[in-house]
């Protein structure tokens, strides 16, 4: 049943992603479109509450195609947790009039804008915008092709200087608590090792792995460590405990850090964000709530949102054996 939508709020939550804008730009865009007033929500669900809501003309997202971050700001609200923290961001929606909310964010935001949906009836759709890739119902989110390929041209810079010194570099990578960022930019940068959350393999392995690159002619190595693995307890215990066993390593460690939250979408997820956000209002217009947009088999596809948040976004096991056979 079409919903009588008329006027959309747009807002961006927890991690900020590099695609966010475009996303925000395609929800206004297409609202525009489709004869709706928009309107940007400033500071995530906080922004919400404070009544930091602005209207947005098609004029209002110009050149912000290529840019990171999100003009919306991002931030993550405590108040909102609480039923009169929600109290008021829905007495401040109504207030304009607004009837439906599109939230571009994690699991983490989609919590809120499910709790939301529920206690007030009110339409919400979310949009995957995390550089993670860990949300079910998606093959892919917002920002992390663009996450990937920073990391791939960081570990390029990285190799130069461990083969310079035949060194023995620990990179560690952003994901949470998933593997994808690393078992990906671990496959694309031709990392001999990579260390996931997903497949813990333990430190005798590790070892016994390096010194086969080793006796094999490898003078320098590269490994690649999720910020979630656990094989040992933080990188650089990781990277002291090689060092101590195999001695003939100078070892070092870089954390790549929130570099790779940053810089301009790629084109995959500039084109990407502006499916999902055109998606995202369609499907508001056709009636449909609680329910995240996201791509499967080029497919844009709706996902309850409790599905989206409970599932699990699985690592493909096929790249651990890509990984094996290219680190020989
Ligand atoms: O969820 C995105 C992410 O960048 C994770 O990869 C990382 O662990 C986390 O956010 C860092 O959170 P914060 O920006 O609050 O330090």
């Amino acid at each position: 049943m079409p919903n009588e939508i008329k006027k959309v709020a747009v807002l961006t939550s927890g991690g900020d992603a590099p695609g966010m804008n475009a996303a925000v730009r395609a929800v206004v865009r297409a609202s525009c479109y489709h004869q709706l007033e928009c309107f940007g929500v400033f500071q995530g669900y906080q922004g919400l509450i404070e009544n930091k809501i602005e209207p947005f003309s098609a004029r209002s997202v110009n050149n912000i195609v290529n840019k990171g971050g999100t003009i919306l700001k991002s931030a993550r609200s405590l108040e909102f947790r609480t039923p009169e923290g929600r109290k008021k961001a829905h007495k401040n929606l109504l207030a304009l009039s607004i009837d439906a909310l599109v939230v571009i964010g994690g699991d983490g935001s989609f919590t809120g804008a499910m709790i939301f949906q529920s206690e007030f009836d009110f339409p919400v759709i979310g949009i995957p915008g995390t550089i993670d890739n860990d949300i079910y119902g998606t093959q892919y989110t917002l920002g992390y092709d663009t996450a990937i390929n920073t990391v791939v041209e960081v570990i390029d810079k990285i190799r130069d200087t461990a083969s310079s010194h035949n060194r023995l570099f620990f990179v560690e990578v952003m994901g949470r608590d998933a593997g994808h960022i690393a078992l990906n930019s671990g496959i694309g940068a031709g990392a001999e090792e990579i260390l996931i959350p997903e497949e813990n393999r333990g430190l005798e392995q590790l070892l016994e792995s390096l010194k086969r690159s080793e006796k094999s002619g490898k003078s320098s190595s590269i490994v690649v460590v999720a910020e979630g693995d656990k094989t040992g307890d933080n990188v650089f215990e990781l990277a002291a405990y090689v060092e101590k066993n195999l001695p003939y390593y100078e070892v070092r460690v870089s954390v790549l850090g929130h570099m790779q939250r940053g810089g301009s979408p790629s084109c995959f997820d500039r084109v990407l964000a502006s499916r999902m956000g055109i998606h995202a209002v369609e499907s508001l217009l056709d009636g449909k709530s609680n329910v995240m947009v996201g791509v499967i088999n080029d497919k844009m596809q709706l996902t309850p949102l409790d599905q989206a948040i409970k599932g699990e976004s699985a690592i493909n096991k096929e790249l651990l054996r890509v990984t094996d056979i290219l680190s020989i």
